[in-house]
């Protein structure tokens, strides 16, 4: 069976081949990051007209390199929600269209699952059941994976989702966008015990909230900035950076070891942007080390956005599911718990 999987929920337009017992045979990804830099994060209008102009041209890519045609395929999967609405209608509405040009299914695929299920594209996947922490721009959930289609959420966040919160510090930093590597980079030279910065929800539950710290931030800059006589000084930056970084890094740790401890579950898997977060990982490893849990990364092309998730989350659904309703899913807002169960 080969599906094409689509990706054009937020600013990246993705494409992939993945055919059972080979896996990935193509794959292309466009970031849109140059297109929105100057505006300090995603401007949904561009994003759409950008995967108007990148995706079709990109999908004839990936078959040619796959030496697939178009009537090889058996299903086309495209991200369905949650995202942008205009920017899910793309991939949506193209995907739909060659489905039903070719008369193959066309498959609906929760961006979030793609995710949860992108390690199983590694050599070595995390058997189910299994924590996992996504960490992306847009989202941030601490979810029970039982099988495929089967989610619980122990936790989310309340207002920001992690990398939203490192975009919108690296802003108060005057630093560029996407602000999770300039801040890594940055508290590379920073003291991270040099602001103590709050860690807000430590001690309750598996929720998140990020807005405070973003704020506790935006305070210690500016009196920074006063004190040095209206310039804030490169250290200061340094060490706010850090002093930043290293708040996420043990609210996300925290909040891994109570939901493992309130679960029993033996294996923890993080996903999503932040993911690629040098100091997270090495917390989360050391957490893994101390509980004898094993952690798994997707490699970073399958921790952030990309296809090969998406058509290997709409392979999973297609071998078991009743065919979808012919008609284009777009969901904004979709909570990963309402998902049926495959099969
Ligand atoms: O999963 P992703 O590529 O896209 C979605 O948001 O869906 O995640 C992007 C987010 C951005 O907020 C970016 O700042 C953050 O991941 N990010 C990082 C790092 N690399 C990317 N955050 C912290 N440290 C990093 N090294
Ligand atoms: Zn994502």
């Amino acid at each position: 069976m080969r599906i094409l999987g689509i990706e054009t929920s937020c600013d990246e337009t993705g494409a992939a081949l993945f055919e059972e017992g080979r896996g990935v045979v193509a794959e292309r990804l466009a970031s849109q990051i140059e297109l929105h830099r100057r505006f300090g994060g995603v401007v949904p209008e561009l994003a759409s007209r950008d995967h108007v102009a990148k995706l079709a041209p990109m999908i004839r890519e990936v078959l040619d390199e796959a030496g697939i045609a178009p009537a090889d395929l058996d299903g086309v999967a495209y991200t369905a929600g949650p995202g942008l609405i205009g920017a899910l209608m793309v991939g949506g509405a193209v995907g739909s269209a060659l489905a039903y040009a070719l008369g193959i299914p066309a498959i609906p695929v929760h961006h979030m699952e793609g995710h949860v299920l992108a390690p199983m594209l590694e050599p070595e996947p995390p058997a189910f059941p299994f924590l996992a922490l996504l960490v992306s721009g847009g989202h941030t959930q601490l979810v029970e994976a039982q099988a495929v289609g089967r989610y619980r959420i122990l936790g989310e966040t309340l207002d920001d989702a992690a990398g939203e919160a490192f975009d919108k510090t690296a802003r108060l930093l005057d630093l560029p966008y996407p602000g999770g590597p300039a801040i890594a980079a940055l508290a590379d030279n920073g003291d991270p015990a040099a602001y103590p910065l709050p860690r807000p929800l430590l001690g309750a539950g598996l929720d998140f909230s990020f807005s405070g710290l973003k704020t506790a931030v935006r305070l210690a800059a500016e009196a920074a900035r006063e004190r040095a006589g209206g310039v804030l000084p490169e250290q200061a930056r340094a060490d706010l950076a850090a002093s930043f970084q290293a708040a996420v890094v043990d609210t996300l740790a925290a909040k891994c070891a109570r939901a493992l401890e309130e679960t029993g579950l033996e294996r923890l898997v993080v996903a999503g942007g932040v993911g690629a977060n040098r100091a997270l990982r090495a917390a989360l490893a050391a957490l893994g080390e101390r509980r004898g849990v094993r952690v798994h990364y997707p490699r970073p092309a399958l921790c952030t956005d990309n296809a090969a998730m998406i058509a290997y989350a709409g392979w999973c659904r297609r071998r078991t599911d009743a065919p979808w309703p012919p008609r284009i899913v777009a969901r904004p807002r979709w909570p990963l718990d309402e998902l049926e169960p495959a099969g």
